[in-house]
């Protein structure tokens, strides 16, 4: 008898996994175990087995009985899940396949968009202008000179001799009063390039963040303020931010924007080169000339307008210690992100 089963176990699993049509599945089903199938066929001759043996008998006879069912269950699906089972095998509910890789965004972005949160928090608005453009407003309406030496701090990618690649964000505050009337706020983030050689904190692309607020009696005091709610929002703390005096051509005073240092809290650290002071933007007041340039009258308006390194910003605040690392689209390096931000 224990041969018996065991041949027809064999057999059984064979004939199972021959089978390719649910119709098929089921007569096997039949065959095997239906009413007169063969399993049901050798359990009902239990009973001219010898006593002593019935009970390993019946739990063998038992035990083929439910392996040769399970055997057939999973054919079906096997065969229902290759596109030819019913409607009635489809289980819609059943949780689906992960997707093998699911991306985020950059890191830039994901900085660059939480900076437009707080500014849009602020009341200002977003602003846009292109990435090639032209010499006039990139440096011209800006109150650069044509052979002014301004123009050499910013090594510039020339397309011809009136276009270029632009080198910072400043040329959209110009675009957008010319077809804008003041009262205004309003953030201009994108990608500017240098002609820089790239190491840890060079690159030749890079994102600026531009920031113009234009009024009747907007003065420094404000623009103080909105830098320290910048601050004090975008790193989490109530980090002091000083004013140091500067030269830009597009703004007078102009001013260069340190925060504390948040490593070290202002105590000197490698971050901060031992300072305790790290600068984040340049700023000021919006120059006469500028205001020109946009048609504005001359005294009816003043304005402040500042610009920061978004890379720059993106590095403080997750401690990025090499400009390329944002460039070079490594995975290892861009998934660390994932969930983070
Ligand atoms: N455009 C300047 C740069 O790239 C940064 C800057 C300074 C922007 C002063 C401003 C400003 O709006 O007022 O170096």
């Amino acid at each position: 008898m224990k041969e018996t089963i065991d041949r027809l176990r064999s057999a059984g699993t064979v004939r199972i996994e021959a089978v390719d049509t649910i119709a098929a599945v089921e007569a096997t089903r039949v065959a095997l175990l239906g009413r007169k199938g063969e399993v049901t066929l050798l359990l009902r001759g239990l009973k001219d087995v010898d006593p002593a043996d019935r009970p390993t008998v019946g739990a063998e006879l038992n035990r083929l009985k439910v392996e040769l069912g399970d055997l057939l269950d999973a054919r079906e699906v096997a065969i229902a899940g290759g596109g030819q089972g019913t409607a009635a095998s489809f289980d819609l509910t059943l949780p689906g396949k992960p997707p093998a890789a699911v991306g985020t965004n950059h890191p830039l972005v994901s900085v660059l968009e939480s900076i437009c949160d707080i500014f849009f928090g602020m009341g200002f608005s977003r602003g846009d202008g292109p990435e090639v453009e032209l010499d006039y407003y990139n440096f011209t309406a800006l109150n650069f000179p044509a052979d002014h030496p301004a123009r050499d701090i910013q090594d510039t990618f020339y397309i011809n001799e009136k276009v270029c690649l632009r080198t910072q964000t400043s040329p959209v505050q110009v675009r957008y009063m010319e077809r804008t009337e003041p009262p205004l706020a309003c953030i201009f983030p994108g990608r500017v390039y240098r002609n820089e050689t790239a190491d840890a904190s060079h690159s030749a692309e890079f994102y600026q963040i531009e920031g113009l607020v234009v009024d009747q009696n907007i003065s420094l005091a404000d623009l103080k303020n909105t830098v320290d709610t910048f601050v004090q929002n975008f790193f989490g703390a109530d980090e002091p931010t000083r004013f140091r005096p500067h030269y830009f051509p597009f703004t007078e005073p102009s001013v260069e924007v340190d925060m504390q240092c948040m490593v070290c809290r202002g105590k000197g650290c490698g971050v901060c080169g031992q300072t305790g002071w790290l600068e984040i933007m340049g700023a000021g007041m919006v120059h006469p000339n500028v205001f020109a340039a946009a048609g504005y009258p001359a005294d009816k308006y003043t304005g402040f307008a500042f610009g920061m390194g978004i890379d720059r910003i993106a590095m403080l605040k997750y401690g990025i210690n090499d400009i390329r690392l944002l460039y070079e689209n490594d995975l290892r390096f861009l998934q660390q992100f994932r969930g983070v931000l």
